[in-house]
Protein backbone atom coordinates (compact mmCIF):
# COMPACT_ATOMS: atom_id res chain seq x y z
CA UNK A 1 0.00 0.00 0.00
CA UNK A 2 1.68 3.61 -1.20
CA UNK A 3 1.53 6.10 1.44
CA UNK A 4 1.96 9.98 0.83
CA UNK A 5 3.63 11.69 3.07
CA UNK A 6 3.21 15.32 3.06
CA UNK A 7 5.67 17.35 5.03
CA UNK A 8 7.73 14.02 5.09
CA UNK A 9 11.29 15.82 5.67
CA UNK A 10 10.68 17.59 8.76
CA UNK A 11 10.74 16.44 12.32
CA UNK A 12 7.85 14.17 12.47
CA UNK A 13 7.33 13.50 9.10
CA UNK A 14 10.53 11.78 8.79
CA UNK A 15 9.90 9.65 11.96
CA UNK A 16 6.29 8.55 10.66
CA UNK A 17 8.42 7.74 7.26
CA UNK A 18 10.50 5.84 8.65
CA UNK A 19 7.90 3.69 10.67
CA UNK A 20 6.01 3.33 7.74
CA UNK A 21 8.56 1.57 5.69
CA UNK A 22 9.40 -0.56 8.45
CA UNK A 23 5.64 -1.49 8.29
CA UNK A 24 6.43 -2.25 4.98
CA UNK A 25 4.03 0.72 3.20
CA UNK A 26 5.25 2.10 0.17
CA UNK A 27 6.47 6.10 0.70
CA UNK A 28 5.98 9.15 -1.50
CA UNK A 29 7.28 12.11 0.55
CA UNK A 30 6.58 15.37 -0.65
CA UNK A 31 8.44 18.62 0.69
CA UNK A 32 9.14 21.78 -0.19
CA UNK A 33 12.05 21.77 2.06
CA UNK A 34 11.03 24.80 3.89
CA UNK A 35 12.10 24.46 7.04
CA UNK A 36 13.92 21.10 6.71
CA UNK A 37 16.62 19.20 5.20
CA UNK A 38 16.60 16.66 2.00
CA UNK A 39 19.09 14.80 4.87
CA UNK A 40 16.87 13.79 7.24
CA UNK A 41 14.94 11.34 4.58
CA UNK A 42 18.58 9.98 2.83
CA UNK A 43 18.97 8.79 6.77
CA UNK A 44 15.47 7.21 6.79
CA UNK A 45 16.21 4.98 3.97
CA UNK A 46 19.56 3.89 5.90
CA UNK A 47 18.21 3.31 8.78
CA UNK A 48 15.31 1.28 7.18
CA UNK A 49 17.10 0.02 4.63
CA UNK A 50 14.21 0.45 1.80
CA UNK A 51 14.04 3.50 -0.77
CA UNK A 52 11.09 6.04 -1.11
CA UNK A 53 10.07 8.36 -3.36
CA UNK A 54 10.85 11.97 -2.44
CA UNK A 55 9.78 14.68 -4.27
CA UNK A 56 10.75 18.52 -4.06
CA UNK A 57 7.20 20.15 -4.18
CA UNK A 58 4.87 22.39 -2.31
CA UNK A 59 0.94 21.18 -1.52
CA UNK A 60 -0.09 24.36 -2.98
CA UNK A 61 0.87 22.92 -6.60
CA UNK A 62 -2.42 21.65 -7.94
CA UNK A 63 -0.68 20.17 -11.24
CA UNK A 64 2.09 18.77 -9.00
CA UNK A 65 -0.17 17.17 -6.72
CA UNK A 66 -2.66 16.14 -9.89
CA UNK A 67 0.41 14.31 -11.42
CA UNK A 68 1.70 12.47 -7.95
CA UNK A 69 -1.87 11.03 -7.71
CA UNK A 70 -1.94 10.38 -11.18
CA UNK A 71 1.01 8.40 -11.46
CA UNK A 72 0.87 6.31 -8.40
CA UNK A 73 -1.77 4.61 -6.69
CA UNK A 74 -1.90 6.33 -3.50
CA UNK A 75 -4.01 4.68 -0.69
CA UNK A 76 -4.12 7.40 2.15
CA UNK A 77 -2.32 10.87 2.88
CA UNK A 78 -0.40 11.37 6.31
CA UNK A 79 -0.47 15.18 6.01
CA UNK A 80 2.46 16.66 8.07
CA UNK A 81 3.17 19.81 6.00
CA UNK A 82 2.99 23.29 7.25
CA UNK A 83 4.11 26.42 9.43
CA UNK A 84 4.88 25.78 12.93
CA UNK A 85 6.10 28.92 14.70
CA UNK A 86 3.72 30.47 16.70
CA UNK A 87 5.52 33.66 16.92
CA UNK A 88 5.94 34.22 13.34
CA UNK A 89 2.28 33.51 12.36
CA UNK A 90 1.78 36.43 14.52
CA UNK A 91 3.81 38.64 12.39
CA UNK A 92 2.78 37.14 9.10
CA UNK A 93 -0.67 35.59 9.67
CA UNK A 94 -1.03 35.63 5.70
CA UNK A 95 2.19 32.99 4.63
CA UNK A 96 0.22 30.52 7.66
CA UNK A 97 -3.27 30.61 6.15
CA UNK A 98 -1.68 30.12 2.93
CA UNK A 99 0.60 27.52 3.83
CA UNK A 100 -1.59 25.67 6.23
CA UNK A 101 -5.07 26.40 5.41
CA UNK A 102 -4.79 27.49 1.70
CA UNK A 103 -2.43 24.58 0.60
CA UNK A 104 -4.67 21.99 3.17
CA UNK A 105 -7.85 22.65 0.96
CA UNK A 106 -5.25 22.40 -2.09
CA UNK A 107 -4.43 18.80 -1.39
CA UNK A 108 -8.05 18.03 0.08
CA UNK A 109 -9.74 19.43 -3.62
CA UNK A 110 -6.63 16.96 -4.92
CA UNK A 111 -7.35 14.01 -3.30
CA UNK A 112 -11.21 14.22 -4.05
CA UNK A 113 -10.45 14.72 -7.35
CA UNK A 114 -8.10 11.81 -7.31
CA UNK A 115 -10.49 9.23 -5.46
CA UNK A 116 -8.25 9.12 -2.76
CA UNK A 117 -10.27 9.40 0.89
CA UNK A 118 -8.25 8.16 3.92
CA UNK A 119 -6.54 11.00 5.73
CA UNK A 120 -4.68 11.70 8.73
CA UNK A 121 -4.14 15.42 10.00
CA UNK A 122 -1.82 16.80 12.26
CA UNK A 123 -3.55 19.12 14.96
CA UNK A 124 -2.80 20.08 18.07
CA UNK A 125 -3.95 20.62 21.48
CA UNK A 126 -3.99 24.45 21.04
CA UNK A 127 -7.20 23.70 19.47
CA UNK A 128 -8.49 23.33 23.06
CA UNK A 129 -7.04 27.52 23.45
CA UNK A 130 -7.49 28.55 26.82
CA UNK A 131 -8.73 24.82 29.27
CA UNK A 132 -11.54 24.82 31.47
CA UNK A 133 -10.28 21.73 33.43
CA UNK A 134 -7.55 18.93 33.10
CA UNK A 135 -7.24 16.63 31.83
CA UNK A 136 -8.55 17.27 27.94
CA UNK A 137 -10.62 15.14 26.49
CA UNK A 138 -11.95 15.13 23.41
CA UNK A 139 -15.04 16.49 24.10
CA UNK A 140 -13.38 19.28 25.75
CA UNK A 141 -14.74 22.57 23.68
CA UNK A 142 -12.52 24.10 21.26
CA UNK A 143 -11.60 27.76 21.45
CA UNK A 144 -10.32 30.34 18.88
CA UNK A 145 -6.51 30.13 19.05
CA UNK A 146 -4.53 33.00 20.59
CA UNK A 147 -2.26 33.13 17.48
CA UNK A 148 -3.11 32.22 13.67
CA UNK A 149 -0.81 29.25 13.72
CA UNK A 150 -3.42 27.51 16.47
CA UNK A 151 -6.30 29.24 14.22
CA UNK A 152 -5.09 27.37 11.24
CA UNK A 153 -4.95 24.41 12.87
CA UNK A 154 -8.87 24.81 13.88
CA UNK A 155 -9.68 26.50 10.76
CA UNK A 156 -8.82 23.00 8.73
CA UNK A 157 -9.88 20.97 11.68
CA UNK A 158 -13.30 22.64 10.43
CA UNK A 159 -13.04 22.15 7.05
CA UNK A 160 -12.39 18.30 7.75
CA UNK A 161 -15.56 17.80 9.78
CA UNK A 162 -17.49 19.48 6.89
CA UNK A 163 -15.99 17.36 4.13
CA UNK A 164 -16.84 13.99 6.16
CA UNK A 165 -20.43 15.86 6.86
CA UNK A 166 -20.97 16.17 3.19
CA UNK A 167 -19.18 13.52 1.54
CA UNK A 168 -19.43 9.74 3.48
CA UNK A 169 -16.85 8.26 1.58
CA UNK A 170 -13.95 10.15 3.78
CA UNK A 171 -12.38 8.76 6.17
CA UNK A 172 -10.44 11.08 8.37
CA UNK A 173 -8.64 10.95 11.47
CA UNK A 174 -7.85 14.65 13.25
CA UNK A 175 -5.18 13.51 15.67
CA UNK A 176 -4.12 16.59 18.47
CA UNK A 177 -0.93 16.10 19.08
CA UNK A 178 0.35 17.39 22.50
CA UNK A 179 4.24 18.21 23.16
CA UNK A 180 6.21 16.15 21.00
CA UNK A 181 9.82 15.60 22.09
CA UNK A 182 12.64 13.14 21.17
CA UNK A 183 13.87 11.65 18.11
CA UNK A 184 14.46 8.06 17.11
CA UNK A 185 16.57 6.34 19.21
CA UNK A 186 19.53 5.69 16.83
CA UNK A 187 20.18 9.34 16.90
CA UNK A 188 19.96 9.72 13.51
CA UNK A 189 16.97 11.59 12.58
CA UNK A 190 15.37 14.39 15.33
CA UNK A 191 14.33 17.49 15.74
CA UNK A 192 16.40 20.48 13.76
CA UNK A 193 14.79 23.71 14.41
CA UNK A 194 16.14 27.02 12.05
CA UNK A 195 17.49 29.49 14.03
CA UNK A 196 16.66 29.88 17.77
CA UNK A 197 14.33 27.25 19.09
CA UNK A 198 10.50 28.40 20.01
CA UNK A 199 9.94 25.37 22.38
CA UNK A 200 11.52 23.71 25.61
CA UNK A 201 13.09 20.87 24.39
CA UNK A 202 15.04 21.53 21.67
CA UNK A 203 16.06 24.85 23.79
CA UNK A 204 17.26 22.54 26.55
CA UNK A 205 19.20 20.37 24.36
CA UNK A 206 21.31 23.08 22.76
CA UNK A 207 22.16 24.98 25.40
CA UNK A 208 23.25 21.56 26.92
CA UNK A 209 25.31 21.46 23.60
CA UNK A 210 26.92 24.33 23.74
CA UNK A 211 25.10 26.40 21.31
CA UNK A 212 23.27 28.45 23.47
CA UNK A 213 24.14 30.05 26.84
CA UNK A 214 21.02 29.76 28.83
CA UNK A 215 17.40 28.89 28.76
CA UNK A 216 14.72 31.49 29.69
CA UNK A 217 12.02 30.04 31.62
CA UNK A 218 9.06 31.79 30.63
CA UNK A 219 7.24 32.42 33.76
CA UNK A 220 7.53 30.84 37.39
CA UNK A 221 4.43 32.50 38.88
CA UNK A 222 1.45 29.71 37.54
CA UNK A 223 -0.60 27.79 40.15
CA UNK A 224 1.37 25.18 39.22
CA UNK A 225 3.69 22.63 41.18
CA UNK A 226 6.71 24.92 41.32
CA UNK A 227 5.37 28.01 39.10
CA UNK A 228 6.51 26.74 35.80
CA UNK A 229 3.90 25.65 32.98
CA UNK A 230 3.05 22.64 32.89
CA UNK A 231 3.16 20.44 29.69
CA UNK A 232 2.48 16.80 28.62
CA UNK A 233 5.65 15.44 26.85
CA UNK A 234 5.15 13.03 24.31
CA UNK A 235 7.75 11.06 22.25
CA UNK A 236 7.93 11.13 18.75
CA UNK A 237 8.28 7.14 18.24
CA UNK A 238 5.06 6.75 20.07
CA UNK A 239 3.86 9.61 18.16
CA UNK A 240 4.37 7.92 14.54
CA UNK A 241 3.14 4.58 16.29
CA UNK A 242 -0.45 6.97 16.55
CA UNK A 243 -0.61 8.07 13.12
CA UNK A 244 0.16 3.95 12.14
CA UNK A 245 -2.55 3.09 13.86
CA UNK A 246 -5.09 5.49 12.73
CA UNK A 247 -4.57 4.81 9.42
CA UNK A 248 -5.18 1.52 9.84
CA UNK A 249 -8.48 1.80 12.25
CA UNK A 250 -9.77 4.37 9.05
CA UNK A 251 -9.27 1.27 6.61
CA UNK A 252 -12.68 0.15 8.28
CA UNK A 253 -14.65 3.40 9.26
CA UNK A 254 -15.81 6.58 7.67
CA UNK A 255 -16.39 9.88 9.14
CA UNK A 256 -13.56 12.52 10.80
CA UNK A 257 -12.76 11.33 13.91
CA UNK A 258 -10.73 13.20 16.92
CA UNK A 259 -8.01 11.19 18.81
CA UNK A 260 -5.80 12.63 21.27
CA UNK A 261 -2.15 11.90 21.13
CA UNK A 262 -0.51 12.55 25.03
CA UNK A 263 0.49 10.60 27.15
CA UNK A 264 -1.96 11.55 30.40
CA UNK A 265 1.09 12.82 32.00
CA UNK A 266 2.06 16.79 32.55
CA UNK A 267 5.27 17.92 33.95
CA UNK A 268 6.46 21.31 34.49
CA UNK A 269 9.65 23.53 32.55
CA UNK A 270 11.76 23.07 35.74
CA UNK A 271 10.97 19.12 35.99
CA UNK A 272 11.99 18.85 32.00
CA UNK A 273 15.41 21.01 32.70
CA UNK A 274 16.39 18.49 36.04
CA UNK A 275 15.57 15.15 34.00
CA UNK A 276 17.76 16.36 30.83
CA UNK A 277 20.28 17.09 33.33
CA UNK A 278 19.89 13.99 35.31
CA UNK A 279 20.38 12.14 32.02
CA UNK A 280 23.14 14.19 29.74
CA UNK A 281 25.10 14.92 32.71
CA UNK A 282 24.89 18.37 31.31
CA UNK A 283 24.17 21.66 33.29
CA UNK A 284 21.40 23.49 32.18
CA UNK A 285 21.71 26.95 33.55
CA UNK A 286 18.23 29.01 33.48
CA UNK A 287 16.56 32.26 33.98
CA UNK A 288 13.27 32.78 35.30
CA UNK A 289 11.33 35.45 33.87
CA UNK A 290 8.01 36.86 32.97
CA UNK A 291 5.24 34.80 31.32
CA UNK A 292 5.34 34.37 27.28
CA UNK A 293 2.30 35.49 25.93
CA UNK A 294 -0.61 33.57 24.90
CA UNK A 295 1.23 30.54 26.67
CA UNK A 296 -1.63 28.40 29.18
CA UNK A 297 -0.60 27.42 32.86
CA UNK A 298 -0.90 23.54 31.86
CA UNK A 299 -2.17 21.43 29.55
CA UNK A 300 -2.30 17.71 29.30
CA UNK A 301 -4.44 15.42 27.60
CA UNK A 302 -6.76 12.48 28.46
CA UNK A 303 -5.65 9.68 26.75
CA UNK A 304 -8.32 7.37 26.54
CA UNK A 305 -10.30 7.34 23.42
CA UNK A 306 -7.11 6.82 21.62
CA UNK A 307 -6.29 3.97 24.16
CA UNK A 308 -9.76 2.17 23.50
CA UNK A 309 -10.40 3.25 19.77
CA UNK A 310 -6.91 2.70 18.01
CA UNK A 311 -5.62 0.37 20.79
CA UNK A 312 -2.70 2.84 21.01
CA UNK A 313 -1.11 4.38 24.32
CA UNK A 314 2.41 5.90 25.04
CA UNK A 315 5.04 3.58 26.12
CA UNK A 316 8.13 5.80 26.40
CA UNK A 317 8.77 7.42 29.48
CA UNK A 318 10.38 11.20 30.57
CA UNK A 319 14.34 8.96 30.21
CA UNK A 320 13.74 7.78 27.31
CA UNK A 321 12.33 11.20 25.79
CA UNK A 322 15.93 12.96 27.37
CA UNK A 323 18.04 10.54 26.53
CA UNK A 324 17.15 10.13 22.64
CA UNK A 325 17.17 13.78 22.36
CA UNK A 326 20.68 14.55 24.21
CA UNK A 327 22.12 11.56 21.84
CA UNK A 328 20.44 13.28 18.85
CA UNK A 329 21.58 16.48 19.91
CA UNK A 330 25.05 15.46 20.80
CA UNK A 331 25.47 13.33 17.51
CA UNK A 332 24.34 16.13 15.56
CA UNK A 333 25.37 19.47 17.24
CA UNK A 334 24.67 21.24 14.01
CA UNK A 335 21.46 19.34 13.35
CA UNK A 336 21.22 17.95 9.78
P1 LIG B 1 8.50 20.61 10.72
O1 LIG B 1 8.62 22.08 10.43
O2 LIG B 1 9.72 19.89 11.12
O3 LIG B 1 7.86 19.86 9.48
C1 LIG B 1 6.95 20.45 8.59
C2 LIG B 1 7.41 20.10 7.18
O4 LIG B 1 6.49 20.63 6.23
C3 LIG B 1 8.78 20.68 6.84
O5 LIG B 1 9.61 19.66 6.32
C4 LIG B 1 8.49 21.75 5.79
O6 LIG B 1 9.56 21.93 4.89
C5 LIG B 1 7.23 21.19 5.15
N1 LIG B 1 6.37 22.20 4.52
C6 LIG B 1 5.94 23.37 5.03
N2 LIG B 1 5.13 24.00 4.16
C7 LIG B 1 5.03 23.18 3.07
C8 LIG B 1 4.35 23.28 1.83
N3 LIG B 1 3.59 24.33 1.55
N4 LIG B 1 4.48 22.26 0.94
C9 LIG B 1 5.27 21.18 1.22
N5 LIG B 1 5.94 21.06 2.38
C10 LIG B 1 5.83 22.04 3.29
O7 LIG B 1 7.35 20.45 11.84
P2 LIG B 1 6.91 19.17 12.67
O8 LIG B 1 7.19 19.42 14.09
O9 LIG B 1 7.39 17.95 12.03
O10 LIG B 1 5.33 19.28 12.50
C11 LIG B 1 4.59 18.49 11.57
C12 LIG B 1 3.13 18.86 11.68
O11 LIG B 1 2.67 18.63 13.01
C13 LIG B 1 2.84 20.33 11.38
O12 LIG B 1 1.62 20.41 10.67
C14 LIG B 1 2.70 20.93 12.75
O13 LIG B 1 1.89 22.08 12.74
C15 LIG B 1 2.05 19.79 13.51
N6 LIG B 1 2.25 19.87 14.97
C16 LIG B 1 3.52 19.92 15.47
C17 LIG B 1 3.71 20.04 16.84
C18 LIG B 1 5.10 20.12 17.44
O14 LIG B 1 5.24 20.56 18.58
N7 LIG B 1 6.15 19.74 16.71
C19 LIG B 1 2.61 20.08 17.72
C20 LIG B 1 1.33 20.00 17.17
C21 LIG B 1 1.16 19.89 15.78
N1 LIG C 1 9.21 27.33 27.60
C1 LIG C 1 10.18 28.02 28.31
N2 LIG C 1 11.29 28.45 27.64
C2 LIG C 1 11.46 28.24 26.30
C3 LIG C 1 10.46 27.54 25.58
C4 LIG C 1 9.33 27.11 26.26
O1 LIG C 1 10.05 28.22 29.51
O2 LIG C 1 12.49 28.68 25.74
C5 LIG C 1 8.03 26.82 28.34
C6 LIG C 1 6.70 27.38 27.85
O3 LIG C 1 6.43 28.60 28.50
C7 LIG C 1 5.75 26.24 28.20
C8 LIG C 1 6.61 24.99 28.03
O4 LIG C 1 7.96 25.43 28.12
O5 LIG C 1 5.39 26.33 29.55
C9 LIG C 1 6.40 24.31 26.68
O6 LIG C 1 6.59 25.24 25.64
P1 LIG C 1 6.75 24.81 24.11
O7 LIG C 1 6.97 26.06 23.32
O8 LIG C 1 7.76 23.74 24.00
O9 LIG C 1 5.35 24.15 23.76
P2 LIG C 1 3.88 24.80 23.82
O10 LIG C 1 3.10 23.98 24.77
O11 LIG C 1 3.90 26.25 24.03
O12 LIG C 1 3.44 24.62 22.31
C10 LIG C 1 3.50 23.37 21.66
C11 LIG C 1 3.75 23.52 20.16
C12 LIG C 1 2.56 24.15 19.48
C13 LIG C 1 1.31 23.42 19.84
C14 LIG C 1 1.17 23.32 21.33
C15 LIG C 1 -0.01 22.45 21.70
O13 LIG C 1 4.85 24.37 19.93
O14 LIG C 1 2.74 24.03 18.09
O15 LIG C 1 2.33 22.69 21.89
O16 LIG C 1 -0.13 22.33 23.06
F1 LIG C 1 0.25 24.07 19.33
Amino acid sequence: MTVLVTGGAGYIGSHAVLALLEAGYSVLALDNLATSSRESLRRVERLAGRQLTFIEGDIRDRQLLDKLFAEHTIEAVLHFAGLKAVGESVAEPLAYYANNVGGSVTLFQAMADAGVHRLVFSSSATVYGEPESMPLSESAPTARASNPYGQSKLVVEEVLKDLARADARWSIALLRYFNPVGAHPSGEIGEDPQGPPNNLMPYIAQVAVGKREQLTVFGADYATRDGTGVRDYIHVVDLVEGHLRALEVLENCTGAHVWNLGTGRGYSVLEMVAAFEAISGKRVPYTLQARRKGDVAECWADPTKARKELDWQARCGLEEMMADTWRWQSKNPNGY
